[in-house]
């Protein structure tokens, strides 16, 4: 495994839509687990293919120590909605406040080809939207409800 190199804002690789993965071969495997090397690295709630240089359709999210590995995710339900902060590796000392829905069902492919749905709440619907976006080539910031100072980010986090 290796820790790959997070792209910054800025870069053209962000901005561009993903292909969708067809055969998952051996390289596209070494990929997820680079990936999921990186995001532990770096300490992130989520990291997109396209973040490390990689226009494919694969994103990890982390939930409670555990990394969802996503292929191909599609976002098949939204539920409710949040107004709470996000932040992104990409854009490093940036943290703003998203309007998202609360609860979203995400269908996608695991590493061994196998399609499943996973649900999530609250930040982890956060996480998965924020993920999601990464590969159509969207940043958090495109439609942030407001970005936050310093002293907010502190007392909202610490
Ligand atoms: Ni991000």
């Amino acid at each position: 495994m290796a820790i790959l190199n997070i792209v910054k804002e800025g870069d053209p690789v962000l901005r561009k839509e993903c292909r969708p993965v067809g055969e998952i071969t051996p390289r596209i495997v070494r990929l997820l687990d680079d990936m999921r090397e990186t995001l532990i690295d770096a300490d992130g709630a989520g990291l997109a293919a396209p973040q490390v240089g990689v226009m494919r359709r694969i994103a990890i999210v982390e939930h409670e120590g555990e990394y969802i590995e996503l292929i191909n995710p599609e976002i098949v339900s939204r539920e409710g909605e949040q107004e709470e902060i996000e932040g992104c590796l990409s854009v490093p000392g940036v943290w703003g406040i998203t309007h998202r829905p609360m609860k979203v069902t995400v269908k996608a492919t695991d590493r061994n080809g196998k399609e499943f749905t996973v649900s999530g709440e609250g930040l982890l619907a956060r996480a998965f939207c924020h993920e999601i976006d990464h590969l159509s080539g969207k940043l958090f910031t495109d439609d942030v409800v407001k970005i936050l100072t310093d002293e907010e980010v502190k007392e909202l986090i610490g």
